[in-house]
């Protein structure tokens, strides 16, 4: 049975300036990743050198037939130091987006993905220690400063806006599992703080990105998943989610969409999360095969944000590129039966365009359509790439 997707579904792929750019030396994350004793495996350096091969990679996704590009904003090009902005950034910006008009993509803008300028992210000392960043309430009136700059200058063709992503990662992982800057490991104050700051910060662009110049949609992005309880901790799966998840599904109550990024399931039991089930399939990520995560997530987002849903993230680190186009046809399948059952999801981006520096785990972990030479840069599309781009033009999954 062939099962169709709704008349102006939008599909894309994403990428994140720091994980594709190269050079992105003035931020959190490059400092992060060349200080002694994170969990880096190594540093970003060049990336894909998306910054000067945009064009180039762009062409590679209208090749495909996809309807939009999602990608993001480096804050600390635009503004590299408090205050000071540079033209010269936010024009490159503004040729990203108008190649991607040219090529009919929609250009999807994000305006912080995990990368803080290094002077934002040392702010706020004396607050809640040194280089507090999203830890300070403060950080929210400076992102708020950069997206009017930003906005006045691209908002005319934008074609949708994500104010922050995942800000439940950067939270958590900043804060409580020292796995992203700045390192804090159970300071549950600054996680307090951090998320916090975050909301009001997201408010705070949503106003400014709707008073500027363009009409686009706005809605942040974030991490979700399926959830599975053991017998007996059933109460704890909305313990959890009501920090992680719905928070921020409440806060986005309003906006025009909410951005769902899924990748798997959270098990969770009497002495907290645990680790894979065993039988699972698990993945060089560490957790598990779960392809249905992103309808699980759509359906869940909808219900707590009452607004659509555009699943802005989903896709799968492997080496195995038909355990790729299986995982996404699977979790096709469920996000089409998610919208049979009236959950409305006006769209679908792979993670990702490119394989890219996956943070920690640096460049071993591949969520591309598109293979990237680290030594060369020679981009070589998989044959994932051409089974879901059947998907995409036939705006179906067919048998
Ligand atoms: C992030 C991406 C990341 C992806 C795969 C999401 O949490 O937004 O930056 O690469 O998941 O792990």
């Amino acid at each position: 049975m062939t099962t169709t997707f709704p008349d102006g579904f939008l599909w894309g792929t994403a990428t994140a300036a720091h994980q594709v750019e190269g050079g992105n030396w003035n931020n959190d994350w490059w400092a992060w990743e060349h200080a002694p004793g994170t969990h880096c495996s190594e540093v970003s350096g060049d990336a894909c050198d998306h910054l000067t091969r945009y064009p180039d990679d762009l062409d590679l996704l209208r090749d495909l037939g996809f309807g939009a590009y999602r990608f993001s904003l480096e804050w600390s090009r635009i503004e590299p130091e408090d205050g000071e902005f540079s033209r010269a950034a936010l024009d490159h910006y503004a040729r990203v987006i108008a190649a991607c008009r040219d090529r009919d993509l929609l250009p999807v803008v994000t305006f912080h993905h995990f990368t803080t300028p290094r002077w934002a992210a040392a702010s706020g000392a004396g607050i809640a220690g040194d280089g507090a960043g999203w830890a300070d309430p403060l950080t929210a009136e400076r992102f708020a400063r950069f997206c009017e700059r930003a906005v006045a200058r691209l908002g005319d063709e934008i074609g949708m806006a994500c104010t922050i992503n995942e800000p439940n990662i950067v939270t958590l992982m900043g804060w409580l599992m020292g796995m992203f800057p700045p390192g804090r490991e159970n300071d549950l104050d600054g996680y307090t703080r951090a998320t916090e700051t975050m909301i009001a910060a997201h408010r705070r662009a949503v106003e400014i990105l709707r008073a500027g110049p363009g009409d686009f949609p706005v809605g942040l992005t974030l991490s979700m998943g399926d959830w599975a309880a053991e017998p007996g901790s059933e109460d704890r799966v909305p313990q959890y989610r009501a920090h992680h998840e719905d928070v921020y599904l409440e806060a986005a109550r309003g906006d025009d969409f909410v951005g769902v990024q899924a990748y798997s399931r959270t098990r969770v039991g009497p002495n907290g999360v645990l680790g894979p089930e065993p039988g699972v399939e698990v993945l060089p990520m560490g957790y598990e095969y779960w392809p249905t995560a992103a309808a699980a997530a759509a359906r869940h987002a909808a219900e707590v944000a009452g607004v659509p849903v555009f699943v802005t993230e989903n896709g799968i680190g492997t080496d195995d590129d038909e355990q790729r186009v299986r995982y996404v046809r699977e979790s096709l399948a469920a996000l089409a039966q998610a919208i049979a059952d009236g959950v409305d999801v006006r769209g679908w981006f792979h993670w990702s365009l490119l394989d890219n520096f996956e943070w920690a785990f640096g460049y071993r972990m591949r969520f591309g359509l598109v293979a990237v030479d680290r030594a060369t840069q020679v981009r070589t599309v998989k044959p994932s790439a051409a089974a879901i781009a059947r998907i995409v033009h036939a705006n179906a999954l067919e048998p």
